[in-house]
C-alpha cells in the first residue's frame, strides 16, 4: 500500500504510542550520514571494494595479521573520529521521552553512545577497547591504534607474549554477549521493532526482526523484510527520524 511521506510519518508515530515495548534495530546506514560508508549500498558500500571474507575474519586476523590490519584497520581509526548525526540524536530523543526502550545495533562506530542514548546492545562489538588473546587483559582501544600505526603487526600485548585483537565480532567469531543479552530482551516482548539503515543479510542479527510483533523498517533500499512491515519509508533516515520526533511532540 503507497502512503505518502506525511501519513507514513503519521502512522510511524501512532504505533510508537501504542506500542510499550518498542525497540530500535540499527546498521550502518544510520551512520552513512555521519560519513561513515555503509557495506552495501551500491557503488559506495565498503564490501563492493573490499571482500570481507578474504580481509576480516577471525581466520585472516590469526593466520595473515598484516593483511587485517592493512585491509581493515584505516576504516576502524576512522570510525572513532566520527561524530552522531540528526538519526542518532532523534533515537535519543525518543528514549529520553520513555518511547524507546532500547536499541539493539551492528554498528561498531560508537555513535550511540556519543549521542548518549543508555540502553544500546553493540552487537558486532565496538571499538572503544581491545583484548589480548593470551592472557585476555583488556586494553583501550587507543593502545591497538599506537602499534599498529608504529609498524608492530601483529600487535603486541604490553603484559604478556601474546596478541592484541580489536574487540569487534569478526566473520567467524562467536556472538557478543551483548547479542545473547539483547536476544533476551526481545524474548520477553516487543511490541515494536523499528528497522534503521539496515540491508538486514547479515544473521544472526537479521533474525531479532522475528521478535517484533510489529515492524516498521526505514532504509534506503528494499529489504527481505518489507512485505512484514507495517509501514516502510524508503528515505533518508536523519530526515525521517527528525520528522518522527516532531510528530510524537504534536
Ligand atoms: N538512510 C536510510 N538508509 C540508508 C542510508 C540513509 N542515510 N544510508 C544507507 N542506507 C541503507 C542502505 O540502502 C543499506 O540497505 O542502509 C543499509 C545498510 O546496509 P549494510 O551496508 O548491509 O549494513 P548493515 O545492514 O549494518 O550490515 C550488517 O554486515 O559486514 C557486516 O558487520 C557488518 O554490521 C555489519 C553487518
Ligand atoms: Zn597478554
Amino acid at each position: 500500500m503507497e502512503m505518502n511521506y506525511r501519513s507514513s510519518i503519521e502512522r510511524v508515530a501512532k504505533l510508537i504510542k501504542e506500542s510499550p515495548l518498542f525497540y530500535a534495530l540499527t546498521g550502518a546506514g544510520i551512520s552513512t550520514e555521519s560519513g561513515i560508508p555503509d557495506f552495501r549500498s551500491p557503488g559506495t558500500g565498503i564490501w563492493e571494494k573490499v571482500d570481507p571474507f578474504a580481509t576480516s575474519t577471525v581466520h585472516v586476523l590469526h593466520e595473515n595479521p598484516a593483511l587485517f590490519y592493512e585491509a581493515g584497520f584505516s576504516r576502524f581509526a576512522e570510525m572513532i573520529q566520527a561524530e552522531p548525526n540528526r538519526a542518532h540524536h532523534a533515537l535519543k530523543q525518543m528514549e529520553d521521552h520513555g518511547y524507546l526502550k532500547g536499541i539493539i545495533t551492528q554498528n561498531i562506530d560508537s555513535l550511540h553512545w556519543k549521542a548518549g542514548s543508555r540502553r544500546v546492545w553493540e552487537v558486532h562489538g565496538h571499538l572503544r577497547t581491545c583484548h589480548c588473546q593470551g592472557c585476555c587483559q583488556r586494553f583501550s582501544f587507543e593502545v591497538l591504534v599506537e602499534k599498529v600505526a608504529g609498524g608492530q603487526i601483529p600487535p603486541p600485548c604490553p603484559r604478556c607474549s601474546g596478541i592484541l585483537r580489536p574487540d569487534v565480532v569478526l566473520f567467524g567469531d562467536t556472538m557478543s554477549p551483548a547479542f545473547f543479552e539483547a536476544e533476551e530482551v526481545l524474548r520477553k516482548g516487543c511490541d515494536l521493532m523499528m528497522v534503521i539503515g539496515s540491508s538486514l543479510v547479515v544473521y544472526p542479527v537479521a533474525d531479532l526482526v522475528r521478535f517484533a510483533r510489529k515492524l516498521v523498517i526505514i532504509n534506503a533500499q528494499e529489504t527481505n523484510y518489507d512485505y512484514r512491515a507495517e509501514v516502510v519509508i524508503r528515505e533518508k533516515c536523519g530526515q525521517v527520524l527528525t520528522d518522527i520526533v516532531k510528530a510524537l511532540e504534536e
